[in-house]
């Protein structure tokens, strides 16, 4: 019986081939589309893709997701390459803020201590003196032996954490344009529609969606979450690439996004023919000066050690 292989299905081959090629491991967000986390040996949130990138034996590190992530995963990796999936997939949070306007800060909060969520650049890393995660980022504030943090660059995100902490909070003004454009409102009317289901947002959704949320959980919390509930049905607060996953790994639960453009454009950048496309041409590798790197790898480390 002759076998019919779709071309979905030869592509995903084709990047399953150069992977042995290069003995390479290819990663993926949780935000990447479902063809591209299906050839995936490894996705999560921000903070496990990190995990799972240290000292791996792959010569080559594919990095599904957008720029800072790949940057992370080559400041904890010297020796493999790391190549990101599209050359364009930047984070807009992560461009808000510059290692000027950073050290402008600094001069205003000579005492406070920098955590910076790791939506951000390398450069802004090396000037940090902690790393953070939107599923640690209450863990490393608690752990900072300092009573004063200029959180940078998601000010949902660290005004969450301040109500969380008896610290000091001094907050920078970033955020997320797929985040923050969520409103109370848009909550409300979902949970109209279910009004037995559990609210699970991101917390760089702002304030007042979180006060209207039964849990503010990174993506990969969200997974865990849903996994070990009860409940069946859920409303979505964060990018739609989540459903995925959830859907995958809870075939029996029913999971609706709060708004139908909960959509990041970097994250969906990539497609599987530019996995496939980078790979074979070996490109968009990403390379950290090595100064910048041992320094941007110190605030991880500190987190890592934290968590
Ligand atoms: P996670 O922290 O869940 O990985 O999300 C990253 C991100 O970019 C959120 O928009
Ligand atoms: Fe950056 Fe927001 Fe996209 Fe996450 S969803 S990668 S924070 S723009």
């Amino acid at each position: 019986m002759a076998v019919i292989v779709s071309e979905l299905e030869e592509l995903q081959l084709a990047v399953l081939e150069l992977k042995r090629e290069l003995n390479a491991i290819i990663v993926a967000h949780n935000y990447q589309r479902p063809e591209v986390q299906d050839i995936a040996d490894f996705t999560g949130d921000s903070l496990e893709l990190a995990r799972r990138c240290v000292g791996t034996e792959a010569e080559v590190i594919v990095f599904c997701g957008v720029r800072f992530m790949a940057e992370t995963a080559a400041i904890l990796n010297p020796f493999s390459t790391v190549l990101l999936s599209h050359p364009d997939a930047g984070c807009p949070l992560a461009d808000m803020i510059d290692v000027e306007t950073l050290g402008e800060w600094k001069e205003s909060y000579p005492q406070a201590s920098v955590v910076a969520y790791v939506n951000t650049t390398a450069a802004i890393k090396a000037e940090s003196d902690f790393c953070c995660t939107s599923a640690n980022g209450v863990e490393v504030v608690n752990a900072v032996p300092a009573e004063e943090i200029l959180f940078i660059p998601d000010w949902n995100l660290g005004h969450y954490v301040s109500t969380k902490t008896d610290k000091k909070m001094i907050l920078y003004p970033g955020f997320c344009y797929v985040h923050d454009r969520i409103t109370a409102e848009q909550v409300e009317l979902a949970r109209q529609r279910y009004p037995q289901a559990k609210v699970l947002v991101h917390p760089e959704c702002r304030p007042e969606v979180i006060d209207l949320a039964d849990a503010a959980l990174s993506t990969s919390q969200m997974l865990r979450y849903a996994k070990q509930s009860s409940d069946e049905v859920f409303l979505i607060g964060t990018e739609e690439g989540i459903l995925h996953p959830l859907r995958k790994q809870n075939p029996e639960r029913e999971f609706h996004i709060i708004t139908s453009d909960f959509i990041c454009a970097d994250m969906k950048k990539t497609t599987l023919e530019m996995v496939w496309e980078t790979m074979q041409t070996r490109s968009n590798v990403v390379t950290i000066p090595e100064e910048t790197r041992t320094r941007a790898r110190q605030s991880i480390d500190r987190m890592l050690e934290i968590t």
